[in-house]
Protein backbone atom coordinates (compact mmCIF):
# COMPACT_ATOMS: atom_id res chain seq x y z
CA UNK A 1 0.00 0.00 0.00
CA UNK A 2 1.36 3.40 -1.17
CA UNK A 3 -1.87 5.90 0.02
CA UNK A 4 -0.31 8.99 1.10
CA UNK A 5 -1.32 9.51 4.71
CA UNK A 6 -1.42 13.18 5.23
CA UNK A 7 1.56 14.26 7.62
CA UNK A 8 2.26 17.79 9.16
CA UNK A 9 5.61 17.94 7.31
CA UNK A 10 4.16 17.95 4.30
CA UNK A 11 2.41 21.28 4.83
CA UNK A 12 4.66 23.82 3.22
CA UNK A 13 2.71 26.82 5.47
CA UNK A 14 1.15 28.31 2.88
CA UNK A 15 -2.52 27.53 3.16
CA UNK A 16 -4.08 27.71 -0.30
CA UNK A 17 -1.24 25.61 -1.76
CA UNK A 18 -1.44 22.82 1.84
CA UNK A 19 -5.23 22.59 0.58
CA UNK A 20 -4.73 22.00 -2.42
CA UNK A 21 -1.95 19.71 -2.14
CA UNK A 22 -4.58 17.58 0.32
CA UNK A 23 -7.06 17.39 -2.21
CA UNK A 24 -4.19 16.31 -4.50
CA UNK A 25 -3.27 13.42 -2.02
CA UNK A 26 -6.89 12.34 -1.84
CA UNK A 27 -7.38 12.19 -5.60
CA UNK A 28 -3.94 9.73 -5.79
CA UNK A 29 -5.11 7.57 -2.69
CA UNK A 30 -8.65 7.33 -4.93
CA UNK A 31 -7.17 6.22 -7.94
CA UNK A 32 -5.05 3.40 -6.22
CA UNK A 33 -8.22 2.22 -4.56
CA UNK A 34 -10.25 2.43 -7.99
CA UNK A 35 -7.62 1.50 -10.76
CA UNK A 36 -6.84 -1.84 -8.43
CA UNK A 37 -10.77 -2.51 -8.73
CA UNK A 38 -12.06 -1.47 -11.65
CA UNK A 39 -11.02 -3.27 -15.09
CA UNK A 40 -12.73 -0.88 -17.07
CA UNK A 41 -10.03 0.92 -19.12
CA UNK A 42 -12.60 4.07 -20.23
CA UNK A 43 -13.36 4.56 -15.98
CA UNK A 44 -9.69 4.49 -15.71
CA UNK A 45 -8.54 6.20 -18.00
CA UNK A 46 -11.11 9.14 -16.95
CA UNK A 47 -9.98 8.58 -13.25
CA UNK A 48 -6.69 9.56 -14.79
CA UNK A 49 -8.35 12.93 -16.93
CA UNK A 50 -9.78 13.73 -13.41
CA UNK A 51 -6.67 13.37 -11.47
CA UNK A 52 -4.50 15.66 -14.76
CA UNK A 53 -7.42 18.37 -14.66
CA UNK A 54 -7.13 18.66 -10.67
CA UNK A 55 -3.18 18.63 -11.30
CA UNK A 56 -3.44 21.37 -13.99
CA UNK A 57 -5.28 24.06 -11.90
CA UNK A 58 -3.09 23.19 -8.85
CA UNK A 59 0.30 24.25 -11.13
CA UNK A 60 -1.71 27.19 -12.51
CA UNK A 61 -2.41 27.87 -9.16
CA UNK A 62 0.72 27.63 -7.61
CA UNK A 63 2.72 29.39 -10.80
CA UNK A 64 0.50 32.54 -9.98
CA UNK A 65 1.69 33.06 -6.42
CA UNK A 66 4.94 32.45 -8.02
CA UNK A 67 4.72 35.10 -10.60
CA UNK A 68 3.08 37.55 -7.84
CA UNK A 69 5.89 36.95 -5.47
CA UNK A 70 8.79 37.07 -9.01
CA UNK A 71 9.71 33.72 -7.60
CA UNK A 72 13.26 33.04 -9.37
CA UNK A 73 13.07 30.03 -9.83
CA UNK A 74 9.46 29.98 -11.48
CA UNK A 75 10.75 28.68 -15.14
CA UNK A 76 12.21 25.05 -14.03
CA UNK A 77 9.38 24.83 -11.14
CA UNK A 78 6.72 25.14 -14.30
CA UNK A 79 8.93 22.87 -16.41
CA UNK A 80 8.67 20.13 -13.66
CA UNK A 81 4.53 21.03 -13.68
CA UNK A 82 4.63 20.12 -17.73
CA UNK A 83 6.77 17.03 -17.00
CA UNK A 84 4.07 15.41 -14.63
CA UNK A 85 1.03 16.73 -17.05
CA UNK A 86 3.36 14.75 -20.19
CA UNK A 87 3.99 11.51 -17.70
CA UNK A 88 0.14 11.55 -16.71
CA UNK A 89 -1.01 11.15 -20.81
CA UNK A 90 1.67 8.63 -21.18
CA UNK A 91 -0.09 6.91 -18.12
CA UNK A 92 -3.53 6.83 -19.96
CA UNK A 93 -1.43 5.52 -23.24
CA UNK A 94 0.26 2.87 -20.69
CA UNK A 95 -2.91 1.93 -19.33
CA UNK A 96 -4.81 1.88 -22.99
CA UNK A 97 -2.22 -0.92 -23.89
CA UNK A 98 -1.29 -3.18 -20.24
CA UNK A 99 -3.88 -2.68 -17.42
CA UNK A 100 -2.17 -5.60 -15.65
CA UNK A 101 -2.18 -4.95 -11.67
CA UNK A 102 1.78 -4.67 -11.63
CA UNK A 103 1.60 -2.12 -14.23
CA UNK A 104 -1.54 0.24 -12.22
CA UNK A 105 0.80 -0.56 -9.00
CA UNK A 106 4.24 0.91 -10.87
CA UNK A 107 1.85 3.87 -12.20
CA UNK A 108 0.87 4.81 -8.50
CA UNK A 109 3.95 4.43 -7.27
CA UNK A 110 5.48 6.87 -9.61
CA UNK A 111 2.78 9.60 -8.63
CA UNK A 112 2.74 8.84 -4.86
CA UNK A 113 6.87 9.40 -5.01
CA UNK A 114 6.66 12.04 -7.45
CA UNK A 115 3.74 14.07 -5.18
CA UNK A 116 5.74 13.89 -2.29
CA UNK A 117 9.23 14.54 -3.35
CA UNK A 118 8.18 17.58 -5.59
CA UNK A 119 5.69 19.26 -2.43
CA UNK A 120 8.55 18.52 0.44
CA UNK A 121 11.29 19.84 -1.71
CA UNK A 122 10.31 22.33 -4.45
CA UNK A 123 7.17 23.50 -3.35
CA UNK A 124 8.64 23.64 -0.16
CA UNK A 125 11.64 26.16 -1.68
CA UNK A 126 9.17 28.37 -2.77
CA UNK A 127 7.21 28.52 0.27
CA UNK A 128 10.79 29.70 1.84
CA UNK A 129 11.12 32.44 -0.54
CA UNK A 130 7.61 33.23 0.14
CA UNK A 131 8.52 33.45 4.19
CA UNK A 132 12.00 35.45 3.51
CA UNK A 133 10.82 37.99 1.01
FE1 LIG B 1 2.29 21.84 -5.51
FE1 LIG C 1 4.86 22.73 -7.63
Amino acid sequence: MTSIIWKKEYDVGVREIDLQHRYFANLINRLEEELTENIDTEYQNSLIDELNAYARFHFISEENLMRKANYPDLELHRKHHQQLISNLANMELELDMNASSDNILGIIDFLVKWFLNHTTIEDQHFADYLDNN
